[in-house]
């Protein structure tokens, strides 16, 4: 990243395009890709969930980060402010509250739950893991984990330490550098992981869940989980990648951009699933295990690898610093937050932003032993089925009215640098797509899935 250049209006810069990219991916690539998508896969009915989430990807997720983009670049501002300053309603800035309490506080809180499981996974690769694993008692070894209320916490804890640590260091230094080497390292393991899992004997079947669909799985729970997992993977719908945005030069090109941080999580996602469905059906593991799925599985397949031991650790290394990397800009906005309201100095926003995420995330730490439960689910599930199934499908939802009815033709220049770049087909299909497909889609899988449809049904035709 370059600094603050002479001009006064110039706005800190990413360094170049590959640096934002990088950075815009590694907040886009971390749990979701490899611990939520595989066990929504696993819970959801195998491939057809896999197809849903593809089609979701390409004709609401990535317009929708299009247009995330397109805001934050011409606003150059923080979400609540990029809304007042591009509309004459101050409506529009819900969205950026809605952001800020759901990313920087909500998402954030058992993100780091999940994000304390990789260190815990890490240590334990190094002392006995591969053994249990060995014997088969990875599932048994995941369960008395969860079950240990203090030990989880005390993880969480580790895991929140050094997302503070990285965002109190500040933007550039801390995001850029940790993106760079990170995020290949990983992807090369998990190459190896695939190989692996595929020449188990049995993966076949596992191969099949995953890529053949069995259309009568299909149902509105899917769909919307599916909707969910999108928005959640490319961490949009809470103005995130709209700050990301506000950081991209003039001259860089928002599609190619955008494109590029969809494809590269799409595939890290793709690739999870190919480590880790094989060697479910290969070690008669359950696909439906839920959150567990990635924790129990992968040690298996270490187990069964020549150096398993070091490659375990090196795997749960590199993911740690994935989601360390996404939790990163999740907490930059509780920070900025708590920064612009209480004039705080950045170390202290981070502190008192701490300690409030800490506290969140400690029930949904301790209600993997049991209690507190909401509705039925543990608290931890409560809090993100709350997030990802009502908070993100909104907020894009509103993005998208936002960009397709209100402010169109600026978001036409901002996506074709003021008409220099040729203007093609795909601007076409992202206008179709931002102001028609994408929120009547969100609408019903929305409605339909929480029964509101249903009702609004039966009271029309009363
Ligand atoms: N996308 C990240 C992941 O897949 C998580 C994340 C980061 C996120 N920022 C977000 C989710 C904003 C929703 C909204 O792990």
């Amino acid at each position: 990243m370059s600094g603050e250049s002479g001009k006064a209006l110039t706005r800190e810069q990413w360094g170049s395009r590959v640096g934002f990219i990088l950075a815009a991916a590694g907040s886009a690539i971390g749990l979701g890709n490899v611990w939520r998508f595989p066990y929504l896969v696993g819970e959801y009915g195998g491939a057809i969930f896999v197809l849903i989430y593809l089609l979701i990807n390409v004709f609401i997720g990535l317009p929708v980060m299009l247009a995330e983009f397109s805001i934050g670049r011409a606003a150059q501002k923080s979400p609540v402010g990029a809304f007042r300053a591009l509309s004459v309603s101050p409506l529009w800035s819900v969205i950026g509250w809605l952001g800020t309490l759901t990313g920087g506080f909500l998402v954030l809180s058992y993100y780091n739950v999940i994000g304390g499981w990789t260190i815990r996974y890490m240590i334990e690769s190094l002392i006995g893991l591969m053994d249990l694993a060995a014997e088969g008692k990875s599932e048994e070894f995941f369960l008395s984990f969860i079950s240990v209320r203090h030990q989880v916490v005390a993880y969480q804890a580790l895991f929140l330490a050094s997302t503070m640590f990285f965002v109190a260091s500040g933007i550039g230094k801390g995001i850029e550098r940790a993106c760079k080497f990170m995020m290949p390292a990983l992807f090369i393991i998990l190459l190896i992981l695939i190989f692996r899992s595929l020449t188990l004997p049995g993966a076949g079947a596992g191969l099949e869940f995953y890529l053949m669909p069995d259309l009568s799985k299909l149902n509105g729970k899917s769909v919307l989980a599916a909707l969910g997992q999108s928005f959640f993977s490319l961490s949009l719908g809470l103005g995130i990648m709209l700050t990301y945005g506000s950081y991209l030069g003039r001259e860089e090109r928002i599609p190619s951009a955008a494109t590029w941080t969809a494809v590269l999580d799409t595939l890290i996602a793709l690739l999870s699933g190919f480590a880790i469905f094989p060697a479910v059906f290969a070690m008669g593991l359950k696909p439906g295990a839920g959150p567990g799925l990635t924790f129990i599985t992968l040690p298996a397949v270490f187990a069964e690898m020549p150096m398993g031991m070091f490659f375990s650790f090196l795997f749960f290394l590199f993911l740690f610093f994935a989601a360390v990397t996404s939790s990163m800009s999740l907490m930059e906005v509780s920070t900025t937050f708590a920064i612009e309201k209480f004039k705080l100095k950045r170390s202290d926003a981070v502190w008192l932003m701490g300690v409030i995420i800490f506290l969140l995330g400690g029930y949904s730490a301790i209600s993997l032993a049991g209690d507190p439960k909401v509705a039925g689910k543990d608290f931890l599930d409560a809090v993100d089925y709350f997030c990802n199934n009502i908070c993100l499908p909104l907020g894009s939802f509103l993005v998208c009215l936002f960009v397709g009815w209100f402010w169109l033709e600026p978001a036409l220049k901002e996506l074709s640098n003021d008409g220099t770049l040729e203007a093609r087909w795909w601007l076409k299909v992202w206008i179709w797509c931002v102001r028609v497909v994408a929120p009547i889609a969100i609408l019903i899988i929305f409605l339909n899935e929480t029964g509101l449809l249903t009702t609004l049904d039966a009271w029309l035709s009363r």
